[in-house]
């Protein structure tokens, strides 16, 4: 059986491209500045553009128009995707119309509830990147660290029903947010006032945590409040699982070493679920935090970027060694993890009133995206609902939206807007569609090797089929898609999950945990819409009629032999 050894090469060579990018930014600068005002190509050199990421934006071209630019020798249709950091998914009805109005203003007219209860905005072209980000930040939020080595948007799970240990556990992400931003004013000098910042005083260190090449990866961490798993605690570097006792918060179960994504054929990558390892008190978060990104700077993988992910740097060392090194850093020790117990990681639909008795609405989101389609005006529903809200919004991790905080006196009237405008209609989907996650893909992403978001319902209209005839139209099973392994839609924990490997064909993988407690397993490789049909519509039926009382469908195909049960990463592949 596979061991970390036998799958994962020992670190050793020269430090990546993206290493040397970094050392040589000046503290993520670069020629961002020229290069940004540069007005004879729309796109950026690659060093700039693997630095923007940092201060929330990627390059992208759209991708439906690519061969027809390449028969006119035109460049690609360069244009910017902008990621607008919310801790804990929370947005201000003032800051919700801003990013509507930037969206059609700048962008393409729609914007994405990201799986990470992020905001992102589509399509926004080079010359409108410094309006658009200086009005964002006009509206007290951030696109700096939305993307990049470093901490991203911290996510915490927005149950209205426990709306105090909520508000307390929202509380913690926000301040870890803040603890963890990069602190180099490079951001400020390119996008906000434009003047230089002397940062070089001595002795001082600009960047006291991260250090001046930041993060070998990404960092992701999320706060959990069972038995909610909505923000899927385990598929983050770091996890918080907050432990109430007597109704109030005691503090967190630390989690370390989830992670999603990994490389087709590349059995050295895998998704790992992180692992509990200890308690603490809820002031003691942030050092636990920091101290652990601390570790991952210093003992994460800067050769090979794939192997880079705190993932990798945990099970190359094991889970005793960095508790001590964590110990060590801390100078006190955790406490042992308490119980806890989740039992689903998706959401909750429709009106419930928080014990602080405001009403919360969760609408359900195709795929995040919020736009107007011919008789679906979502998006101009919401901007009338902001314009007259007084509580907030709250971007659930599945995607979801949740207008938060309605008082009594208000209630009858976000209502009558949210019916009027059919924002409640997805309540009435399949189970099946309501649980269901994609990520972006094309045409946008570059990286995509399938569509996704375009696809899925396209699918989900052929499986509801199979799911209305089996009756189980009200079975809530975790269903994903991907456009490439790299998992923005956290694939590895769909009880059915798709990973494109090709236009029109996907991998399927069977029998992740309900509650995001186990990862799922390869069934079929490359397989196109027929034989994704061909192959579930048994399943589902056998699953109708052989479960067993409260059975979920992960656990189900496991029981019946389609897939075995993965225990660790490491043996995602065997
Ligand atoms: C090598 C790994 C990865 C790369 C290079 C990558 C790259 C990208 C790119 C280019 C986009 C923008 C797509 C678009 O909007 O057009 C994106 C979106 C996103 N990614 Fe990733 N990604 C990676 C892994 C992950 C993982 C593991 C997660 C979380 C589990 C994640 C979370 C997201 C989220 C939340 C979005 C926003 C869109 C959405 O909600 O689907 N990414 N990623
Ligand atoms: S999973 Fe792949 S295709 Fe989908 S958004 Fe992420 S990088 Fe793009």
């Amino acid at each position: 059986m596979a061991n970390y050894e036998s799958v994962v090469k020992p670190i050793g060579g020269p430090p990546s491209d993206v290493e040397h990018i970094k050392q040589e930014s000046n503290y993520l600068r670069g020629a961002l500045v020229e290069t940004l005002s540069n007005p004879v190509t729309g796109g950026l050199p690659e060093d700039d553009n693997r630095l923007l990421k940092f201060h929330g934006s990627y390059m992208q071209d759209d991708r439906d128009l690519r061969s027809e630019r390449e028969r006119s020798k035109l460049e690609p249709a360069f244009q910017f995707m902008l990621r607008v950091v919310a801790p804990g998914g929370v947005a201000t009805p003032a800051q919700w119309l801003v990013m509507d109005e930037l969206a059609h203003k700048y962008g393409n007219g729609t914007l994405r509830l990201t799986t990470r209860q992020a905001f992102q905005m589509h399509g926004v072209l080079k010359w409108n990147l410094k309006k658009t980000i200086k009005s964002i930040n006009d509206t007290l939020m951030t696109t700096l660290a939305a993307c990049g080595d470093v901490n991203r948007n911290v996510m915490s799970g927005p149950n209205p029903y426990q709306s105090e240990v909520h508000g307390e556990v929202y509380e913690w992400a926000r301040k870890l947010s803040d603890h963890l931003a990069p602190r180099t004013p490079a951001y400020h000098e390119i996008w906000l006032d434009g003047e230089k910042v002397v940062d070089s005083k001595e002795g001082v260190e600009v960047e006291p945590i991260y250090g001046p090449v930041y993060l070998p990866r990404k960092f992701k961490i999320g706060l959990a409040v069972p038995p909610a798993n909505d923000v899927d605690v385990f598929s983050q570097d770091l996890g918080f699982i907050a432990i109430l006792e007597d109704g109030k918060l005691a503090g967190f179960n630390v989690s370390v070493g989830g992670g999603m994504g990994m490389t087709h054929g590349d059995t050295s990558t895998y998704p790992q679920l992180g692992r509990v390892i200890g308690f603490c008190r809820p002031e003691q978060v942030i050092d636990v935090a920091e101290k652990t990104v601390t570790i991952q700077r210093d003992y994460g993988n800067r050769s090979v970027r794939k192997n880079a992910r705190f993932k990798y740097t945990i099970d190359r060392h094991g889970l005793e060694w960095f508790s001590g090194e964590l110990h060590h850093r801390l100078g006190w020790e955790l406490e042992p993890a308490r119980t806890y117990h989740f039992d689903h990681n998706g959401d909750r639909y429709g009106w419930v009133k928080g014990v602080d008795g405001k009403w919360n609405l969760t609408l359900y989101i195709q795929s995040g995206r919020i736009q107007d389609r011919e008789g679906n005006l979502l998006m101009t529903g919401l901007r009338e609902i902001a314009k007259i809200h007084g509580g907030d919004f709250r971007l659930t991790p599945n995607q979801n939206l949740i207008i938060g905080g309605v008082s009594s006196a208000k209630k009858r009237k976000v209502n009558e807007l949210a019916n009027k405008y059919g924002l409640t209609d997805g309540a009435h989907h399949t189970a099946l569609r309501r649980s269901a996650m994609s990520c972006v893909a094309l045409p946008t992403c570059g990286l995509a090797m399938a569509e996704a978001e375009r696809y899925l319902p396209l699918l989900l209209d052929k499986l509801e089929l199979v799911i209305d005839e089996a009756g189980l139209r009200d079975e809530e099973i975790v269903i994903r898609m991907t456009g490439c392994p790299n998992g923005c839609a956290r694939p590895a924990l769909g009880e059915i999950s798709f990973i494109g490997k090709a236009p029109g064909k996907y991998n399927m993988y069977l029998g992740a945990g309900f509650s995001g407690d186990r990862l799922n397993k390869l069934y079929k490789e490359s397989i196109d819409e027929k034989e994704i049909l061909e192959t579930l519509t048994p399943i589902i039926h056998r699953y109708a009629k052989e479960r067993q009382a409260g059975e979920h469908f992960g656990d189900f195909v496991i029981r019946s032999g389609y897939v075995k049960a993965v225990t660790s990463g490491i043996h995602f592949h065997d």
